[in-house]
């Protein structure tokens, strides 16, 4: 198995999400950090870059510099992570991809439903890969619950409920905090806060499960902090493009939810349960059956939910292995593509620059939908209504 040059930028010491992509990148030993701009702050970033093995001449002060010097290098960077704040993805991304260098951006891929269109089509003419890191779908069980649903095991998907809600917003003596009031502030986040934070997480699952796509959606959004500009609850009705109806509800006030990531999938012939805070147990009802509790591990899953599990029943792997699947499918399709040979299939489901345009098409419809009281709006992007 190759092994591949990887770089990180954003994600520095004290963020939030850098070290879960650290871990994840290298469980597998298939990339490894060779460069990286991981800070607003360039001494900073550069200083972190080295204490964390980076070269001092790949440990740069800024993306254009690390863009620069790596264009120019025979060892360059196999791969890309972009985690910085949401309104320097599509910069950063697109500049990448013009380079050719394959791209893996946090969620959401862009801002505007334009520049996330802009991506998509960069990715298609330049032909380099850009995966968008909606980590939760590389959960053994997530990836057995798609391969269900996808082999018929459920007839018809008649309905799904989703719910990704936590009460770390609930505060409303610290809504004014910095570190919490720009989420809600148009200005820093954008037209949405806490659907586009996290609702896109749960209508993506719902897509990669049900292998379908929004159609339209009717949304009811609500700040219950009257100070935030923005929401901090949202309810959404979907209509999904092979008939399935989700219902959808994200929330950031929601106080002892934690991380209350749960989806429920009813079909004509049973019905699935998952949730991420309990993610090695999928529960399992035939229509008229009894419910039968699936162990991540056990023999006798689907050939995805083999791959995507790296240790025995019973010991918990969670998000980091989650996030450890999706680039152990990059580092899947990148060894392909060097070979000139056809990729593994099961290694082909990772989220992609398609996936992070529907999400971005499905915040601007569902901002409008809300604001006409719950209208039904079109979800697609405009590239993709046909
Ligand atoms: P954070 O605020 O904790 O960290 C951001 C990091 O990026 C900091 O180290 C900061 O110095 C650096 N940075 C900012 N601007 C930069 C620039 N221009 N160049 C280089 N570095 C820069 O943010 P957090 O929570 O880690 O989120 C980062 C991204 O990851 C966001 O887009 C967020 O939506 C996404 N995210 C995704 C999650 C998932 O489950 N997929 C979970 C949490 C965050």
């Amino acid at each position: 198995m190759a092994r591949f040059s990887w770089g990180m930028i954003g994600g520095g010491e004290g963020s939030q999400i850098g070290p879960v992509h650290r871990i994840s990148s290298a469980l597998d030993a298939r990339f490894e950090l060779k460069a990286g701009a991981l800070d607003v702050d360039p001494v900073k970033g550069r200083d972190f870059a080295i204490r964390l093995g980076v070269a001092p001449d790949r440990a740069y002060g800024d993306w254009k510099e690390m863009l620069a010097g790596e264009k120019s290098r025979q060892d360059r960077i196999d791969l890309v992570t972009v985690a910085t704040p949401n309104s320097t993805h599509y910069q950063i991304t697109k500049a990448f991809l013009e380079a050719g260098i394959h791209v893996l951006c946090e969620k959401p891929m862009t801002v505007t439903v334009d520049e996330a269109e802009d991506i998509a089509a960069t990715a298609k003419r330049t032909g380099a890969i850009c995966a968008v890191n909606y980590g939760y779908t590389g959960y053994a069980l997530v990836r057995h619950m798609r391969a269900m649903t996808a082999r018929g095991d459920l007839g018809k998907v008649r309905l799904i409920v989703v719910e990704f809600s936590h009460g770390f917003h609930a505060d409303a003596s610290d809504a004014d905090n910095p570190r919490m009031r720009w989420r809600y502030d148009p200005a820093q986040a954008g037209i949405s806060g806490q659907f586009a934070d996290c609702g896109i997480h749960a209508l993506h699952m719902a897509s990669f499960v049900s292998g379908q796509n929004a159609r339209e959606l009717s949304a009811d959004f609500v700040s219950t902090i009257s100070s935030r500009k923005l929401e901090d609850d949202a309810m959404v009705n979907v209509r999904m493009d092979g008939g399935t109806t989700v219902r959808l509800w994200t929330s950031s006030v929601a106080v002892g939810s934690f991380h209350g990531f749960n989806i429920r999938v009813f079909g004509e012939k049973g019905g699935l349960r998952w949730a991420q805070q309990w993610p090695d147990q999928l529960y399992w009802t035939p229509l008229n059956g009894r419910t039968e509790k699936i162990e991540r591990g056990m023999g006798g899953l689907s050939a995805d939910a083999e791959r995507a599990t790296r240790i025995a029943t019973g010991h918990s792997e969670g998000m980091l292995v989650a996030f450890a699947n999706i680039y152990a499918d990059l580092a899947e399709v990148i060894e392909a593509r060097k070979n000139k040979s056809a990729a593994n299939p099961l290694a082909l489901h990772f989220p992609t620059a398609v996936d992070g345009l529907r999400s971005i098409a499905a915040i601007k419809a569902s901002v409008e939908s809300a604001k006409a009281g719950g209208a039904w709006t079109d979800a697609r992007p405009p590239s993709l209504r046909s």
